[in-house]
């Protein structure tokens, strides 16, 4: 069956319609689509029909679907061990009203690429909408191998061969969590190339919110680097938005796009929102819940804050 790709922009993101991935695909089908993601870095799906089991068996076609963390004293509202929950709904569906959650989830409105803070990166992530704000609440997606590609030469002379710290506990503390410098250098970090070869064979920038210093390079001088190199990737001209129904979904591309959660009054508007997430290939010989493990050696987590850590939340907000 042949996909129809509806290009977004003239190097990236692409509307595909076509095909009802709520059932199984034949071979060359799965095939078209995933040269259509390696391609555009973002798919958006429109009214996919999909449901939770649906959603996990489509991602399959991707790779290896990662099992989501499980944290102590935060069960899941998903019975799917494979969906992360994006939304703001406690375990009852309703509204969260905890505090550490809340202020946890500010990180995803920080550009990102998912996961960059562990060892195994993702490849895709896959985000179904469930539930929508009135304005559709967006996902901010940016393309950075063409910002890559627009670099001067000077700066991709510069960049060859560095490598940089990512962690978890780092962006939380950037978009105002109350950890300390010293309480994150205590938390796992993953290290990867601030410049790397995507599968498509063109180049990619590989720093976003969780990317912390920049190895062998001066603290300041490298957060500076970090920070320019995010702008850089994220001016208007690299970046799109995409606005949700229930029933969409895009799919991006960890390894070549950086990507945000659009403002919306938390407090007001239900957002249910799932995601899968297909780790890197060549790659499975880790631990299938290398995410739990990750979160429980870091102890003292937005969703199992210790009780020092919730006060100096509730003093935050
Ligand atoms: C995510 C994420 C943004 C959004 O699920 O990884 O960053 O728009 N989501 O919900
Ligand atoms: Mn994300």
């Amino acid at each position: 069956m042949a996909i129809t790709i509806t290009p977004l922009s003239e190097r990236f993101g692409a509307e595909i319609s076509g095909v009802d991935i709520s059932k199984p695909l034949d071979e060359a089908t799965q095939q078209e689509i995933r040269e259509a993601q390696d391609k555009w870095g973002v798919t958006v799906w429109r009214k996919t029909g999909l449901d939770d089991a649906a959603h996990v068996a489509f991602s399959r076609i991707f790779g290896e679907v990662e099992l989501a963390p499980r944290h102590p004293g935060k069960p899941s509202r998903m019975p799917e061990p494979e969906l992360f929950d994006a939304s703001n709904l406690d375990i009852e569906g309703n509204i969260t009203d905890n505090a550490s959650i809340r202020l946890g989830a500010a990180g995803n409105r920080l550009w990102h690429s998912d996961s960059s803070f562990m060892d195994i990166r993702a490849a895709q992530a896959l985000l179904l909408c469930h539930e929508a704000p009135p304005h559709g609440g967006p996902t901010w997606f940016a393309d950075t191998r063409s910002a890559y590609d627009d670099l001067p030469q000077e700066m991709k002379d510069k960049l060859e061969g560095l490598e940089a710290t990512h962690s978890y506990f780092w962006s939380r503390r950037r978009a105002g969590y109350p950890y300390t410098e010293e309480e994150v250098d205590a938390k796992p970090h993953a290290t990867h190339p601030v410049v790397h070869t995507h599968a498509s064979g063109r180049k990619a920038i590989f720093v976003g919110a969780h990317t912390r210093d920049i190895v062998g390079m001066d603290r300041e001088e490298g957060r500076k680097l970090i920070d320019d190199l995010i702008a850089w990737c994220t001016q208007d001209k690299y970046t799109l938005a995409v606005h949700y129904k229930p029933g969409d979904m895009t799919i991006w591309d960890n390894l070549c796009t950086l990507h945000r959660g659009g403002e919306y009054d938390d407090t007001e508007y239900r957002r249910d929102m799932r995601r899968t997430t297909v780790r890197a290939a060549g790659q499975q010989e880790v631990a299938r819940d290398h995410y739990t493990t990750m979160f429980s050696a870091a102890g003292d987590t937005p969703f199992s804050p210790s009780e020092e850590t919730r006060k100096r939340v509730l003093e935050t907000l």
